[in-house]
């Protein structure tokens, strides 16, 4: 009887089973309390002796029962175990390193540049006054880059900044240069580099954004001689001690004389040389300084511009890095395209 119950334990195959087992055997109306709840109706003698041989089956059942109890327990881990088990021979997935984007690599190559030579970085907003974006900088109600077809406005009547506050996405880096002036005093070397937007047609060369680097040294006798110098510093840097700059006479409202400048630029890939025009400059204008003067006395800050003397250059960073690589076509930059960007993983 004994053998046939150890059996039942031995064969239950879960946790399951065993329980329905224990039940079977030890529960309330199992099969061996069944057999102690009858003990009383036999004789004295037969009951001492049954009695201890059904504890002591009632003893061994409990124990088999615990031990096979640990053993289920221990396959049912074994089996878990086995089935979330990492197979640590497989490769692993590979993380490729990531890199700054091209732009983000050429702009802090020139930021770095001007750092060395003393210049501080600083940046402005995207969203832009039209005050800061055009009057500040001695560009008139009737000028044309203020038109729609021109600029990005972000409030609904354009073209006046009549309307206070009236909003615009940057066109240039330029408004930077009076943001700062109206919050700092001279002598100081600034540059600003940042995304700008134009209302227009997009194709190889045009974006709707783009990025400048705006620069601006005021102090006490500035020259023209100090822009040539800084600049021609930074063509050096960026292509070599036989580089050089050239300017040409241009109009710019907030700077005057005005001049577009050129570097001196050798093909890597054919060995000629031409001029490659980078961007504008030239001596800040007074009407800027006294928009600036006018603003400062509105923040209740000491007039401090009349009579300084600054000059100021913005240039396009996109060109730079489509004649470096070269880079066919502007929109490239913008595409996202990750074949493109990991091109220039060996970068900063
Ligand atoms: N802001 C001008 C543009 O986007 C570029 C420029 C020209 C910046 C002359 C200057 C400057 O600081 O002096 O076309």
């Amino acid at each position: 009887m004994l053998e046939d119950w150890l059996q039942q334990i031995e064969e239950a195959s879960s946790l399951e089973a065993l329980e329905a087992a224990r039940v079977r055997l030890l529960g309330k109306k199992g099969e061996l309390t069944q057999k102690l709840k009858q003990l009383g109706k036999l004789p004295p003698e037969a009951r001492r002796e049954e009695g201890r041989r059904l504890n002591e089956a009632k003893r061994a059942l409990e124990a088999a029962i615990l031990t096979r109890r640990e053993a289920l327990k221990r396959e049912a881990l074994g089996a878990r175990l086995a089935q979330e088990a990492l197979d640590v021979t497989l490769p692993g997935l590979a993380f490729p390193p990531g890199n700054t984007h091209v732009l983000t690599q050429v702009l802090a190559e020139l930021v770095g540049i001007f750092q060395r030579m003393g210049y501080q970085a600083v940046l402005g907003p995207e969203a832009e006054e039209a005050f800061y974006n055009f009057d500040a900088l001695n560009i008139p109600e009737h000028h044309p880059a203020r038109d729609m077809h021109d600029t990005f406005w972000l409030t609904t009547t354009p073209k006046t900044s009549q309307i206070e506050g009236a909003k615009l996405l940057r066109t240039h880096t330029s408004p930077i240069q009076v943001r700062y002036m109206s919050q700092h005093t001279p002598p100081f070397k600034i540059v600003a580099p940042g995304k700008v937007f134009r209302h227009e047609a997009t194709d190889a060369t045009h974006e709707a954004m783009f990025h400048q680097l705006e620069g601006l040294v005021v102090g006490d006798n500035i020259t023209m001689a100090d822009l040539k110098g800084a600049l021609l510093a930074m063509a050096r840097a960026l292509y070599g001690p036989e580089a050089k700059v050239n300017f040409r006479p241009s109009y710019f409202p907030f700077v005057e004389p005005g001049v577009e400048f050129e570097v001196w630029w050798t093909n890597p890939k054919t060995g000629k040389g031409t001029w490659l025009e980078l961007g504008g400059a030239g001596m800040v204008h007074p009407e800027v300084f006294r928009a600036v003067d006018e603003l400062r006395r509105a923040k209740g800050l000491a007039p401090i511009y009349t009579g300084k003397t600054g000059f100021a250059f913005g240039l396009g960073v996109e060109r730079i890095a489509m004649l470096r690589y070269p880079i066919p076509d502007i929109r490239a930059f913008f595409q996202n395209r990750i074949p493109f960007l990991t091109q220039f993983r060996g970068g900063a």
